[in-house]
């Protein structure tokens, strides 16, 4: 008899992933960064100086210290926060994990069971909606407009989930910088959304992986600075988008007891501490000025993102221009289903992503489209959105 260890998969399974095809000429898609704006020469010089002077710490797990993660990490993330976002964190409210998809993981963990009901934004993080759709939870959408989260529509879910006797789980937003529609939410749509939140059980997932990149208004304070209750909000950064995503390098911010009851469910014995000591070293001293230029570079690229778009595309599409960050969010006429190009594209070396994926309602989201701008040069840029939109044949 012949042996299939196909027949012992679990059976509910995700469908397997195809080979890697390799980065297409023309990749609008995924939070990648691009290579020039790797900062190598500080990060090699910071991997030497600290690995000299305590590279032997990686004879422990946690390099002997606290399962939060590296010590002077956590508290470089405490001191961005602070001058950056006018947030006050204490060492003890960081958690590093393993980029900050490990954080969504382990959040969901904490909170979700099947039949949950959570409420996301309408258009939300791909890599989000395809998480709560394996958890079996029940996701509900809330509308969005430049502000980002809408209150009135917030109110309104926020009701119909008490009323069936299940009060959503959490609001997951990502107010700065949001994914995908590029927006920032200001300081008193912050303040309305804590408001409309007061009186239901119910959290505050905030995601602020972009926040570092924001170049159209003054950063605001975070929702987790905000929040007077202390205990609603759990925030997650993320170095990926920042320095470079292949790091992985994230966190967690929520109160101690419930960063103490999360690190129950991370049995992975620490996220890696290699990466963990060269970004404090480097961070301490270089990250703002990196975290500038690059979002000089990025704005740049945005703009060279809406002419070519512009030019190539006309009046068939229209979106705003993001607040930062590495995206476009484009909305074509109503009959449009931008997944219907996918293969077509790919053939010719390029890479979107379908609005329906990154949507709640993937029929609202179908004549979307996410264009990013991180990782592909200006020339090819403007070369992959020109023969995009001679592929698409819209005007
Ligand atoms: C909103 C959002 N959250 C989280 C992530 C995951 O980032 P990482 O795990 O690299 O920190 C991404 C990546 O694109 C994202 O866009």
């Amino acid at each position: 008899m012949t042996f299939d260890i196909n027949n012992l998969y679990r059976g509910d399974l995700p469908a397997p992933e195809g080979k890697w095809p390799g980065i297409p000429p023309f990749s609008f898609v995924g939070g990648n960064n691009d290579e020039a704006n790797v900062p190598v020469a500080g990060l090699s010089e910071a991997a030497t100086r600290v690995f000299q002077r305590e590279g032997r710490k990686l004879a422990v797990y946690n390099l002997g210290g606290s399962p939060l993660g590296h010590e002077e990490l956590r508290s470089f993330i405490c001191r961005k926060l602070d001058i950056r976002a006018s947030t006050k964190v204490h060492l003890d409210e960081v958690l590093i994990t393993s980029g900050s998809l490990q954080g969504l993981d382990l959040v969901n963990d904490l909170l979700l069971e099947p039949g949950d009901n959570v409420i996301v934004e309408e258009a939300t993080y791909g890599g989000m909606i395809s998480r709560l759709n394996r958890l079996g939870v029940i996701v509900h959408g809330v509308h969005l407009d430049e502000h980002g989260v809408r209150p009135d529509h917030l109110g309104e879910l926020l009701e119909q989930c008490s009323n069936q006797g299940r009060p959503a789980k959490y609001l997951y937003t990502i107010p700065t910088v949001q994914n995908p529609t590029g927006t920032c939410m200001p300081l008193q749509r912050r303040l309305d959304i804590l408001q409309v939140m007061n009186g239901h059980q119910t959290a505050i997932f905030e995601d602020d992986c972009y926040a570092d990149l924001l170049w159209g208004c003054p950063r605001p304070p975070t929702l987790w600075e905000l929040d007077e209750s202390d205990t609603r909000v759990i925030y997650c950064g993320s170095f990926s988008k920042s320095i470079a995503p292949a790091l992985r390098v994230g966190y967690l911010v929520a109160d101690s007891p419930i960063l103490q009851q999360i690190l129950s469910l991370k049995t992975d014995a620490g996220s890696g501490a290699l990466e963990q000591m060269v970004v404090a070293e480097y961070a301490a001293s270089h990250f703002d000025d990196h975290a500038e230029q690059l979002t000089s570079v990025l704005h740049n690229k945005a703009q060279v993102m809406s002419d070519a778009v512009k030019e190539a595309f006309g009046d068939a599409v229209t979106f705003d221009m993001p607040q930062g960050g590495i995206f476009m969010w484009l909305t074509f006429a109503e009959n449009i289903d931008t997944a219907l190009f996918a293969a077509e594209a790919a053939q010719n070396g390029i890479e979107f992503n379908a609005g329906a994926g990154w949507s709640v309602d993937p029929k609202w989201g179908a004549n979307k489209m996410r264009l990013c701008f991180g990782n592909p040069t200006e020339e090819a840029i403007r070369e992959g959105v020109g023969a995009l939109a001679q592929i698409m044949n819209l005007s």
